[in-house]
């Protein structure tokens, strides 16, 4: 089992969750974040984290394809492990419907 970043991250991006994580098993795209499944140990402490209720745990129904692209994009992304200020628009898409188009594969900067 694993947490899986999911598509209300998109264009939001908050990076509260990467504060938390104990084993810093998160990676950075431009306008997304993902977590490493082989490296998250399913401590569960940064799902209530998430001020846009993105991360959710491997076990919900239909994340396939959410956990699936963690796995491949975290193999490329830079580790972040640092919270920095989110991005103005952040709030206006929180909550958007139909974002997976928007999602960069760009790496972000990481720390
Ligand atoms: Fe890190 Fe725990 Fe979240 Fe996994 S569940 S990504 S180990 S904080
Ligand atoms: Fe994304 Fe939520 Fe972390 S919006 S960067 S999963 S705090």
């Amino acid at each position: 089992m694993t947490f899986v970043v999911t598509e209300n991250c998109i264009k939001c991006k908050y990076t509260d969750c990467v504060e938390v994580c104990p084993v810093d098993c998160f990676y950075e795209g431009e306008n997304f974040l993902v977590i490493h499944p082989d490296e998250c140990i399913d401590c569960g402490v940064c799902e209530p984290e998430c001020p846009a209720d993105a991360i959710k745990p491997d076990t919900k129904k239909g994340l396939e394809d959410w956990l699936a692209l963690n796995k491949d994009l975290s193999k490329v992304w830079p580790n972040i492990t640092k919270k920095r200020p989110h991005d103005p628009e952040a709030d206006d898409f929180n909550g958007k419907p139909g974002k997976m188009p928007l999602l960069s594969r760009e790496p972000g900067e990481g720390d």
